[in-house]
């Protein structure tokens, strides 16, 4: 490299942070690195990849002095404390106007923090969700930042030369004010746990209802990602499924791995805000807590041994199963979304983020991990109607969703007389009749809460008047 000034500074030499690196420096930019273990980023920087585009700072202050003024730096650290402290060791290097922006899963809260706190000092600061893992931050990833735009113009260019591309658009835009991209990631992430739980849920009915070995499965996943399911997950399921154990080429990998998933907690934090924000998102709630059940391993295999239950044996045709199964996947995928953005349609209200939806959908179409064909139609739902509640309320969407409806019934059904839990699904099909009934028993939910604690209720005939009744006359009856 030449003695220039690197266009962009990148902090965290750790796989995403050099994968990104190398992704820039593919597009054509300098860039300036820094990790606190000095070694990691001289290594990158003399190493094959991207050579002669990386310089590495073996000092903080070495990393502003080789940096291109105003500066840009990309923070890859984990979130929480590792982020507040990067910040301190930059600010006193660095100048007003530059930028410093936060490229992890960070919470939306501290985003806010963090943008306040720079702000006050004069410089820029931007929050940005990356998704696409390891191979996605080398080759394309989804990537959504937020915070002032005059921020996003400054690595406007270098964010779509790295991003990937659908039909020629990158998968990255400026989504809205403050810790509107941080927001969009954590949502990103919610409906991430969602369809992995649908999808898992899936494998256990054919596992254990059906009795099919891995690579069979392995076979099913793959014809349906050639379909409406076409998707990043779902390709991989099939991938996982059909690898071979290392040790024992005649044991499929997954049979070996045990049934505790862990979480890093933005499928908790989606679960949170939405139930702060009052909105529906079982099938984000049904993951986390899947999640958190499968880690009670002990506690299972201790009541496995006394609680029991129906043979999980399905006695039925295997194929009509299968085949409801990839239509009810498809149905409880499209339910998924619909949580997802019906959730990112109040936060924009209530923070204030003015989200456009179409661009959401647009930018997940590739490179992130939810990335599927189905994110097309969802897209043009919004593309239609941008102001649109709810991806149910489209005429596509109600369409294929009422086409599939049997389905859904079928599988929840069918698990529920197995014993396989099957709590993804359910919560699709309560969400959507729920969503689809023009009367709901609330009102009796109501009148007991009037009746113990005079919470008072609405009637249908006099609305916006809360009334008191006192349900039983004398108090010793109460
Ligand atoms: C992505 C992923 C990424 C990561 C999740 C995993 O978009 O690239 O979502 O962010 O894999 O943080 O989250 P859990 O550890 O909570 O499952």
């Amino acid at each position: 490299m030449t003695d220039k000034q690197c266009d962009i500074g990148i902090v965290g030499a750790g796989t995403m942070g050099a994968n990104l690196a190398f992704n820039f420096a593919d597009h054509g930019y300098r860039v300036a690195l820094y990790d606190e273990d000095e070694l990691k980023a001289a290594e990158l920087a003399q190493g094959k990849e991207g050579a002669g585009m990386l310089k590495a700072g073996k000092t903080v202050r070495e990393l502003a002095d080789i940096l291109h003024r105003p500066r840009a730096v990309l923070l890859m650290v984990p979130a929480g404390k590792p982020v507040d402290d990067v910040i301190a060791a930059l600010v006193p290097y660095f100048d007003e106007a530059d930028l410093i922006i936060d490229g992890g899963n960070s919470h939306f809260s501290d985003t806010n923090r963090r943008e306040k706190l720079l702000t006050a000092k004069g410089m820029l600061f931007m929050g940005m969700g990356i998704s696409g893992g390891e191979y996605g931050a080398r080759h394309g990833p989804s990537i959504m930042p937020g915070g002032p735009f005059q921020s996003y113009e400054r690595v406007q260019k270098i964010l779509e030369a790295s991003a990937a591309r659908v039909d020629g658009d990158p998968c990255v835009a400026h989504l809205g004010p403050g810790s509107s991209g941080h927001y969009v990631k954590m949502v990103h992430n919610g409906i991430e746990y969602g369809l992995l739980q649908l999808i898992s849920e899936t494998y256990d009915i054919m596992k254990r209802g059906l009795m099919m070995n891995a690579y069979e499965l392995a076979e099913i996943y793959s014809k349906w990602n050639s379909g409406e399911l076409n998707s990043y997950l779902v390709e991989i399921t099939s991938d996982i499924l059909r690898y071979r154990d290392e040790k024992d080429p005649n044991l499929a990998l997954i049979d070996l791995i045990l049934d505790r998933a862990r979480q890093k907690g933005t499928g908790k934090w989606t679960s949170w805000d939405a139930m702060e924000l009052q909105v529906p998102t079982p099938n984000v709630d049904a993951a986390v807590m899947m999640r958190n059940l499968s880690d009670h391993l002990d506690e299972r295999r201790e009541v496995s041994e006394v609680l029991q239950g129906p043979e999980h044996r399905f006695e039925g045709n295997p194929a009509e199963l299968v085949d409801h199964l990839r239509s009810a996947l498809f149905a409880a995928t499209v339910v998924t979304y619909t949580q997802g953005m019906a959730l990112m349609r109040e936060a924009s209200k209530s923070y204030g983020y003015g989200l456009e939806l179409e661009t959401v959908a647009k930018i997940w179409r590739g490179g992130c991990i939810i990335r599927a064909a189905v994110l097309e139609p969802i897209r043009a739902a919004f593309g239609r109607r941008p102001e649109l509640p709810n991806l149910l309320m489209d005429d596509y969407f109600s369409r294929e969703i009422g086409s599939r409806q049997k389905s859904l019934r079928s599988v929840v059904k069918t698990a529920a007389e197995l014993g396989l839990p099957a709590p993804g699904f359910s919560a699709s099909l309560a969400y959507l009749d729920a969503y689809r009934s023009a009367w709901l028993p609330a009102n009796l939910i109501q009148a007991q809460r009037d009746y113990f604690g005079a919470h008072t209720y609405e009637r249908k005939d006099m609305p916006g008047k809360f009334l008191h009744t006192e349900w039983k006359d004398t108090e010793e009856d109460t």
